[in-house]
């Protein structure tokens, strides 16, 4: 899969990306990123790209002519048009099922936007998807396009080592992953739970289940209603619903 980003920073992706398990991925050519500096396309003598927003207000604007000469180097280097994915506060929120999604693709464009963001009618000329990483405002659009090449990058073959754990990842069945332990047995007085111990391999999964059901209810109860669950295991789940309500009714 190949990244086509679009950005005052280039330096900060590359940085960013090269390393750990992406980095292996665009060592073995299986993905590659490219990061093309919106900047080599100004359009004055002093590389100014920005300029102050019509109608007054705080900062500064990007100019639209800087960022669709960068999409237009791209999409005539790969001779089609992807794709392009503008990271925005005020886009969809970014989610796993987006992330597959997008991996289907072989090229990818993302806009990075910086100041008070990018004039109207370049985002109107040429992005395709608005995406937000999630409720917070950062500087830029750089940390979310890494953070989102990252993930949608380890969904993509062989660049995970073990096929196995992109799928026994958080959010698989819409469930958060399990507790995991390694040695030593005992850690600071805290024994590693009994069950993991015996290679019980039918037992080891029933509990592992349950512990993301618990864990799951605890910290994102939102995610329950999608669960894919079987009988005994919306069962275990009402009881933890049952013995949560008591808790509660006696802190009352
Ligand atoms: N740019 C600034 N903040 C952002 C966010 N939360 N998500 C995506 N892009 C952004």
């Amino acid at each position: 899969m190949r990244f086509h980003v679009l950005t005052l920073f280039p330096q900060m992706i590359l940085d960013g990306l090269n390393t750990s398990i992406t980095g292996r991925a665009i060592q073995n050519g299986i993905l590659s990123v490219d990061a093309v500096n919106i900047r080599d396309f100004a359009e004055n003598k002093y590389m100014k790209v920005d300029d102050y927003p019509y109608g007054g207000g705080a900062g500064l604007v990007m100019q639209p002519g800087p960022v669709c000469s960068a999409y237009k180097s791209v999409t005539e280097r790969i001779g089609k048009k992807p794709r392009v994915v503008y990271m925005t506060p005020q886009g969809y929120p970014f989610t796993q099922q987006m992330a597959q999604e997008f991996a289907q693709e072989e090229d990818l464009c993302i806009l990075c936007g910086h100041y008070e963001g990018i004039d109207e009618r370049a985002l109107e000329k040429i992005v395709t998807d608005n995406v937000s990483i999630g409720d917070y405002v950062l500087t830029g659009g750089e940390l979310p396009a890494m953070v989102m090449i990252d993930c949608i990058s380890r969904l993509v073959p062989g660049v995970l080592n073990n096929d196995v754990s992109a799928e026994f990842e958080s959010f698989h069945d819409n469930l958060l992953e399990y507790p995991q332990y390694t040695r030593p047995v005992v850690f600071m007085d805290k024994a590693v739970p009994d069950v993991l111990l015996t290679g019980h391999h039918k037992n080891i999964e029933t509990w592992r289940r349950q512990k993301s059901i618990e864990r799951t209810l605890e910290r994102r109860p939102d995610l329950l209603k999608d669960a894919v669950l079987d009988k005994k295991e919306k069962k275990y789940l009402e009881e933890l619903i049952r013995q949560k309500e008591e808790k509660e009714t006696k802190k009352l």
